[in-house]
């Protein structure tokens, strides 16, 4: 039992510590936390098995998770989110710097007491009738040089279930924290206060969302929401947002990107980190498995969200996946796209938001070629394939830990992380953008990055297949200026003496029917080892005006020659002058508003190449 007191009111609960917490920096803050929210119980995760089975279990009985057959989805469960809460929500997501210009037009901002004294006003009392749990985590490996803590205060269990899959949570990072150590302070409140008897709602949230950075003091405060990024407050918020500017600081790089390793037959290996905007592909390629035509090649998985990468003593970059699990994009992910995502999510898994099939298992869209023939969608109604709606909401997605991944790389838990050789880039285009390039070199490069497109998907909240820019693919996770970002790309670049070589790929044009002209999934192996033999001096290329691009016989095409014929693959390298003259006008939108900010050589960049296609 402590007591604490909040704007000269004691506030009595009960407190589940099961190990000493000797750090007092963290005390204090929670005891100020428990003033604040008046929970009617504090419980500090350990992190263990018998934790997170006991907390499901809890759920289970409440009816805030429903317990899979077991026999065909062990240990696994699904959840069914409130229909407002279903993604991230980037209008309600604030970068609060002290000046409005260092969060950049890029954010959403409101002068930090402001936001303060606004939360405090949201935060007050909005755990009564609940419980609130402490949760330390680790973003990337304990004790790593490349590590860094966090500890978030939650009152959604599902946040707690979720966090020990994808961070590593527990005793041992408080442990780690020891007396003097230092972690970012996330506040989170799904903000639903329990009157005494009140009934709960089976997925609490509060129509009032607000996802909050304090750049400056690394603070991160989330409420109203219990979904995915806005929630589990290590992913977006503390590994990109406040990471971010702490790696403009620092002199490293924290980006939404894949890891993954590739091996040719001789036993050759380079690291490759891939950026697409959030449901574009990155969990499938991280996880990719090469077709038959590549025997003795290896693709082994790093991460499938984040990395982060700091110049090492050699020169090179080295990065690591700062989480332990995916919580990655269900629709669309089956046995055929992507036969290792199936595998690591065969058990000890949380779902959300798919459909439930009657045999106590899970389905969505693109998990079979046949949808059953009835199961209850991701709102709980009765669903047929003809009833005109979707099983599963377009975000749903599973959360699973890395270490079931049949993939994973051999390296991917190292604390020193793995040396990059080679940055891809892609969007979602169905036009415009080719199947891959080469840029010219390290400053084209970081302007090609910077100038990604994508059609938006579910994972955001804007419209659905809208193009807008999203450089680097960080448009909604860069915690200050855009501008400034671009030139911390530029300069770090030239401070490392091997600059990994810089690709633009895209695998999602489509013919004038809608249909996409590049099979993609496994097969983007074949622009892979490309790419991999480039890095490694291997493979021919020609100059065209974007950069250095493969000529058909420079890909190995072999067992896919009928679909990818010399005519198809024209098409997916066409560099249209027309399409490009409205590419670069889209581009200088982009230049404009960041125009206060923005790396003088980019616009000298974009001349020479504007003159290439003239
Ligand atoms: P976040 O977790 O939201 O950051 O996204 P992600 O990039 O990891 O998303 P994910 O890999 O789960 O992308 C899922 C979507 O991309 C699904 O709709 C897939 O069908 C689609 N997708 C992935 N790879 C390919 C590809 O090579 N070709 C095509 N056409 N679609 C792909
Ligand atoms: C994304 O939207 O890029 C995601 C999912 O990876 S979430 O964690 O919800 O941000
Ligand atoms: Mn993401």
């Amino acid at each position: 039992m402590v007591l604490s007191t909040f704007a000269g009111k004691t506030v009595s609960v009960t407190v589940e510590k099961n190990y000493t917490v000797k750090n007092e920096k963290l005390m204090k803050w929670v005891d100020e936390a428990v003033a604040l929210f008046q929970p009617d119980s504090v419980y500090w995760c350990d992190g263990s098995q018998e934790e997170y089975d006991r907390i499901a279990a809890q759920m289970v009985t409440q009816g805030k998770l429903i317990k899979l057959n077991d026999a065909k989805r062990p240990n696994s469960y699904l959840a069914r989110s409130d229909a407002s809460d279903v993604a991230r929500v980037e209008d309600r997501t604030f970068v609060c710097s002290k000046n409005k210009s260092d969060a950049g037009p890029n954010n959403n901002w409101m002068d930090p007491q402001e936001m303060k004294n606004k939360l405090r006003g949201l935060f007050e009392g909005s755990m009564k009738g609940r419980t609130m749990y402490v949760v330390p985590f680790s973003m990337g490996p304990i004790g790593s040089p490349l590590s860094h803590i966090g500890v978030e205060i939650t009152d959604s269990p599902y946040v707690v279930l979720s966090m020990r899959t994808m961070t590593r949570m527990g005793k041992k990072v408080v442990d780690s924290l020891g007396e003097k150590g230092d972690f970012v302070p996330c506040l989170h409140s799904v903000g639903a206060p329990l009157k005494p008897g009140q009934k709960d709602a089976i997925w609490p949230c509060n129509e009032t969302k607000l996802i909050v950075h304090f750049p400056e003091t690394r603070e991160i405060c989330s409420y109203g929401s219990g979904y995915g990024g806005n929630a589990l407050l290590g992913k977006k918020c503390f590994a990109l947002r406040i990471a971010s500017t702490m790696a403009q600081e620092q002199g490293w790089l924290a980006e939404h990107m894949l890891i993954l390793g590739l091996k040719n037959p001789e036993g050759k290996k380079s690291y490759i980190a891939a950026a697409f905007p959030s449901a574009c592909g990155k969990t499938n390629l991280a996880m990719l498995i090469p077709p038959q035509a590549f025997k003795g090649w290896e693709v082994t998985t790093v991460g499938d969200d984040i990395a982060w990468l700091k110049p090492g003593p050699d020169g090179r970059l080295y990065a690591i996946n700062p989480e332990s699990g995916y919580f990655g994009v269900a629709p669309g992910t089956g046995d055929k796209t992507n036969p290792n995502a199936m595998a690591t999510m065969k058990e000890n898994a949380v779902f959300t938001n798919v459909a439930l099939t009657p045999d106590g298992d899970v389905w969505w869209e693109g998990m079979t070629d046949a949808a059953p023939a009835k199961c209850i969608d991701w709102q709980g109604q009765e669903w047929t394939p003809d009833c005109g709606r979707k099983a599963a909401h377009p975000n749903a997605r599973f959360t699973v830990p890395a270490t079931q991944c049949p993939s994973l790389d051999e390296k991917w838990d190292d604390q020193a992380g793995v040396p990059i050789d080679a940055f891809i880039f892609g969007g979602r285009r169905s036009t415009t953008q080719p199947l891959v390039y080469e840029t010219f070199n390290w400053d084209f490069g970081v302007y090609a990055a910077a100038t990604i497109g994508s059609e938006t998907t579910a994972a955001a909240t804007a419209k659905v297949g809208e193009v807008r820019r999203d450089p680097m693919a960080m448009l909604p996770f860069c915690g200050y200026h855009m501008g400034d970002y671009f030139q911390h790309w530029i300069d770090l670049g030239h401070s490392i003496k091997k600059a990994p070589k810089v690709f633009c790929v895209n695998w999602f044009l489509k013919d004038e029917k809608g249909k996409f002209i590049w099979p993609g999934f496994g097969e983007n192996m074949r622009v892979l080892e490309w790419i991999f033999d480039r890095v490694n001096q291997k493979a021919d290329a020609i100059e065209t005006p974007l950069g250095y691009a493969p000529r058909y016989e420079d890909l190995n095409f072999a067992g896919i020659e009928s679909e990818v014929t010399p005519e198809v693959f024209e098409k997916l390298m066409t560099i249209n002058a027309k399409d490009w003259q409205e590419e670069f006008k889209l581009r200088e939108e982009l230049f404009e508003q960041l125009k206060d900010r923005l790396p003088e050589k980019f616009k000298a960049i974009q001349e020479y190449l504007k003159l290439g296609l003239a």
